[in-house]
Formats: structure tokens, sequence, C-alpha cells
């Protein structure tokens, strides 16, 4: 058996190309783990962040100089290729998707995961890049659409919706019921349609708010548009979620919110076992299919990140691991 594998890894932060392939050890599986074969993985925007240290802030928790862990990716999708001792709910063989978590690991071969951590069984009909695909987007947006309690027949406006997290948004909105109004570049004006979107905006030309106040929902979901724009669209008593914002547009929409009445929803949204169960559920229905710009080999990783950093990647990149 061999004892080593292939993986990207970085070990200063900066541009793309700190990211490269090497030969590192094959992890084994300890006590209640996995160990998953990676077949696909995705390459996105946390990645990027954990990549260049951006916020700063970063240092303290992932290495103050240098990265602790050198192995990036967080979603995956593969086969189980060995179980740990006490783990009853996976064995050798099933395949499987889901999330790393803060350690990461699956730009590689092999990664370990807690068999009690977020990964469920993937059944055939969904292939590993839609697997690998739906999850950053999928289980933030679906995240911040069931803070917000969506109820079928409001009207939501989904900002950003050819990103990853926009283009999930807007067909878990549209499953929930929702009308929903996407804006996006007129270039994604068709792949947005694709989705579901009810209307589209192209934000060059329109401005959503001028319209008055008319949406239950707007989710904001790459930090490119104004605050008070957002305000002005909600309807009284209407939802601000704010996806991608910083200290500042927190501070903005608690004070805005103060004077209006309308909620602010923020926050990190994090993965779980029922959200996936959720996406998988949408997958097998055909409610959702994930927006793919690119499925790249993951010896093209540095152009995948280049990708990620030019900020104009539709929906989302998948990284194949296993050839
Ligand atoms: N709070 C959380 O827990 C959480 C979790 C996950 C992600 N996030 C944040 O969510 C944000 C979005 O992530 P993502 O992966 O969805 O981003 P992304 O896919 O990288 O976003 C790229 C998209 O943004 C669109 N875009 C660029 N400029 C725009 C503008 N001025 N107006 C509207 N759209 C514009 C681009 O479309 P065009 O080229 O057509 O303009 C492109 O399709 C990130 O900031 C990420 O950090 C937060």
């Amino acid at each position: 058996m061999t004892m080593t594998m292939q993986a990207a890894i970085y070990e200063q932060y900066g541009k793309p190309e700190v990211l490269r392939l090497s030969t590192v050890s094959k992890p084994q599986a300890g006590r209640g783990e996995l160990l998953v074969r990676v077949h696909t993985t995705a390459a996105t925007i946390a990645d990027s962040r954990l990549r260049r240290a951006d916020p700063f802030a970063a240092r303290f928790v992932f290495g103050l100089f240098r990265p602790k862990n050198r192995i990036l990716g967080d979603a995956f999708s593969g086969v189980v290729e060995a179980v740990g001792e006490g783990v009853q709910q996976f064995r050798v063989g099933d395949a499987v998707f889901g999330i790393c978590g803060m350690k990461m690991g699956a730009y590689a071969e092999y990664v370990c995961v807690p068999a009690t951590g977020v990964i469920i069984h993937k059944p055939a009909e969904i292939s590993d890049e839609t697997a690998a695909a739906a999850q950053f987007g999928g289980a933030t947006a679906l995240h911040f659409l069931q803070k917000a309690n969506v109820q079928p027949g409001q009207k939501v406006l989904i900002y950003g919706a050819s990103g990853s997290v926009g283009s999930a948004a807007v067909q878990i909105a549209r499953y929930m019921g929702a009308h929903v109004t996407a804006v996006c570049s007129a270039a994604n004006t068709e792949r947005v349609r694709a989705l579901g979107a009810d209307r589209v905006l192209d934000y060059a030309r329109e401005q959503f708010w001028a319209e008055g106040p008319q949406y239950d929902v707007v989710f904001e979901t790459v930090n490119k548009v104004a605050v008070g724009h957002c305000f002005k669209a909600l309807k009284p008593g209407g939802k601000f979620i704010i996806g991608a914002g910083l200290l500042k547009e927190m501070l903005q929409g608690a004070w805005a919110s103060l004077w209006s009445g309308k909620k602010v929803i923020a926050g990190v949204a994090l993965g779980s076992v029922e959200k996936l169960e959720f996406l998988k559920k949408m997958l097998l229905e055909g409610a959702f299919t994930p927006l793919i710009d690119r499925v790249l080999p993951l010896s093209d990783i540095v152009a995948a990140h280049h990708l990620i950093d030019s900020g104009r990647k539709s929906g989302n990149v998948v990284v194949r691991v296993k050839q």
C-alpha cells in the first residue's frame, strides 16, 4: 500500500503561484474517521482568502507567518477508501460528499474526515462534479434564506446572481416558492434566467432600488451595492441579508435597521448534514443545478485560483483530482 499521495500545497501566503503540486504523506483514518479518495473538489473564494491571508486577522487562526495546514480545499466528492475503528455509518466503497471544515485538505488524492462530520452518501444520479459544485454556494445560500424564513409568494431579490452563492440562492429561493428577481451583468443574463429567476436585471443599466420598496428579502451576495440602496428596495419589515459584507456594511446595516424597522441578517454560514441533505433532495428532484464555470484538473490549480481572483467566474470552479 502506497503511503504517499499527490496534493496541491501552499507553504506561504500570496498569489495563486504559491500553490504547487507535491508528493505528501497519505493520511490514515483514525478512530471515528473516514479516509476518502477525493474525485472532485471545488476552488472557492474562501480558499483564495486563506491563500492570501485575507483578512490579516485570519493569520491568528490559520498561521501567523505561514499556513499551518498546507492543503486547501473544503468541499469534496469521492469514495470511502478506509474506515477507522468505531465507524458505523459508512463502509469502504461508499460514494460520499461533504466538507472538510477548518482543517481543509480536499486539494489532495485522499482526505481524512470525521464520520460524524459534514458528510453524506452520494447517490449515483449525482455526479462528482455536481456534488463538489453544490456545496459552497448551496450551503451558504440555504443558510441565509432559511434564516430569512422565506415564504411562498414572497418577493426576493438576489444581488450577484451569477456567483457561486448567488446562482444557488436564485434556485433555492425559487424552491421555497418565492418570486425571484436576480441582478447580474448583461453577459450572465441568459445563464441566470435559465436557473429559474422570474426577472433578471442588468446591474449596469437598471437600478433595482429606483422601483421603490417592493421586496420582502434582499440578499446581497457579493458586497458590490450600497447598503442604503438595498434598504430602499425593502418593504416595511423586510429583511436584508448581508451575505458578503464586512464590518462597515454590518455597521451600516445595523444603523439603517434601527430607524427603519427592517431586519438585518448577517454572520457566518456553516455547513451541516441537514443542509447537505436538503441540497441532495433538490439535486435529485432536478430543482438545483449548480452553475459550473469550469472543470479543471488539480494540476491547473493555479489557473483555477486566477479565475477566482478575477471576481468574474460564473458559479463554481470544480477541480478534478481523480482523472
Ligand atoms: N457569510 C458567509 O459565511 C459566507 C460564506 C460563503 C461566501 N461568502 C462570501 O460571499 C461572497 C460571494 O462568494 P461567491 O463565491 O458567490 O463569489 P463569486 O462566485 O466569486 O462572485 C463572482 C460573481 O460576482 C459577480 N459580480 C462581480 N461584480 C459584480 C457587481 N458589481 N454586481 C453584481 N455582481 C457582480 C460576477 O458576475 P459578473 O462578472 O457578471 O459581474 C461573478 O459572477 C464572497 O465575498 C464570500 O466571501 C460569505
